[in-house]
């Protein structure tokens, strides 16, 4: 017998506010056209100002919670994914453990920028197995219209809110590729790439910043290094693309996650894609389009899953799994 974490409850949760890129139009030299055609987004999720990560966190939470049929007494655990946490610290995962009502176990934050649904997963995973907890809550949660400068075109016409979260817990299988839960996982950073994509602002430089992208320089590592982790990880375990139902990308970039799946060989109808409607909510991308795929009926109970993703660090990775 080999232990697993399995997917328990899956949730999300999106700020009312709707932006379609129309709105752009008003005060930038931009079009709808553009951003469509360059991005695949259409539209995304603005939080309200009285709106926190922690909020959009809770909620995703509450949501995966039900799905589940759990109640948050049965968490050990608690990781949030997130670069735009309320506060520089407390952690928004023990801002969520206290809205939850959760009196114990252990709470923390991940930052890996876009990958860090991955790197949270990843070692929700570590957790699991290695005994220190059995059941985990892991949320991507990010408000990152706080970090846009809304004169830069070329980033705050990409970026959107929102929070997923999935509900981890530990379970025997026999030990092959046949398993139900987390089969393998790849996490990767190369710190020399810090200028390509970045926050320039932060509390030891007494500033908050806006995030600055060199777009065409992250797209250039972007499908090469997503195709090569989700190969590693499929590899760890003798599986290639073709063996895959599902591929569940971080939502970027529709031409991204589109080269991806043709190195990888999976066809389009087999990836989830929700970028044309919540733009990139970084850490909250996959998550978010875990649910999605759930809700609308496209992810099944044993399917196949790898999910992949690259931001800020570099750091990129993947996570192999099946539903
Ligand atoms: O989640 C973290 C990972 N991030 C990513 O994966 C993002 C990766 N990069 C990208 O998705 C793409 O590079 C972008 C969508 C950011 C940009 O697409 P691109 O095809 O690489 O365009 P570009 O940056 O080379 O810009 C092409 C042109 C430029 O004009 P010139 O210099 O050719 O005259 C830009 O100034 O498009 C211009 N441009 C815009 N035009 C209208 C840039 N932003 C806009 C805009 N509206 N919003």
């Amino acid at each position: 017998m080999t232990l697993r974490a399995i997917v328990k409850g899956v949730g999300h949760y999106l700020p009312e506010r709707v932006v379609p890129n129309s709105e752009f139009e008003s005060f930038l030299d931009t079009s709808d056209e553009w951003i469509k055609s360059r991005s695949g987004i259409e539209r995304r999720h603005f939080a309200a100002d009285d709106e926190m990560t922690s909020d959009l966190a809770e909620k995703a939470a509450k949501s995966a919670l039900l799905d589940a049929g759990m109640d948050a007494s049965e968490l050990d655990a608690i990781i949030v994914a997130t670069s735009t946490a309320d506060l520089t610290f407390p952690s928004a995962a023990t801002m969520v453990q206290a809205k939850l009502g959760m009196e114990k176990g252990f709470a923390f934050d991940v930052q890996a920028v876009c990958a860090g649904f991955v790197f949270a997963l990843a070692n929700a995973n570590a957790l699991i197995l290695s005994g220190q907890a059995k059941t985990v809550m892991v949320i991507g949660a990010e408000t990152f219209s706080r970090l846009m400068d809304w004169e830069d075109r070329g980033t705050c016409v990409l970026f959107g809110d929102g929070a997923g979260a999935l509900i981890m817990s530990a379970q025997e299988g026999e030990g092959t590729n046949a398993d139900r839960g987390i089969l393998a996982t790849d996490l990767n950073s190369d710190g020399r790439y810090k200028d390509i994509l970045y926050v320039d602002g932060g509390v030891s430089t007494k500033s908050t910043g806006f995030l600055r992208m060199e777009g065409k320089e992250v797209f250039r590592h972007a499908v090469e290094k997503l195709a090569g982790t989700a190969h590693t990880a499929l590899e760890k375990v003798g599986l290639c693309g073709e063996d895959v139902d599902w591929i569940v990308p971080h939502q970027a970039n529709i031409r991204i996650i589109k080269g991806t799946a043709k190195k990888m060989n999976v066809p389009m109808d087999r990836v989830i894609v929700t970028v044309q409607d919540h733009g990139n909510t970084s850490a909250a991308s996959i998550p978010l389009a875990l649910s999605v795929g759930k809700m609308n009926g496209q992810i099944k109970q044993d399917d196949l899953i790898v999910t992949e993703a690259i931001g800020g660090g570099l750091a990129w990775g993947s996570v192999l799994l099946r539903w």
